[in-house]
């Protein structure tokens, strides 16, 4: 199962395949901004991901399209559009 590394605390969080980056941070325990509640609308959920971008789903369209509309890193991702098929390190500007 993958295993998700959270920064800045370094708090590692075991998943099954599949699961929505959103989620994983949430069952860690930590909170995730939202305001469409993770569906897919509101662009708040964007986690940076240090390691393992290859071990997610490719970003869609739609993505890409809430990416480029509020400016985002190349290297950020809407996590509630992510699912995570392998180890990953990601992290919030506010964890
Ligand atoms: S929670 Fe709104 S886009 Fe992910």
């Amino acid at each position: 199962m993958p295993i998700v590394t959270l920064l800045p605390s370094g708090r590692m969080i075991e998943i099954p395949s599949g699961t929505m980056l959103f989620d994983a941070a949430c069952r860690a325990g930590l909170p995730v901004a939202s305001s469409c509640s993770a569906e897919a609308v509101c662009g708040k959920c964007v986690m940076k991901i240090h390691s393992g971008p290859e071990k997610l789903n490719a970003p869609t369209e739609h993505e890409r399209k809430l990416l480029a509309r509020d400016k985002r890193d190349p290297a950020e991702r809407i996590s509630c559009m992510v699912h995570v098929y392998g180890d990953c390190t990601v992290s919030t500007s506010y964890w």
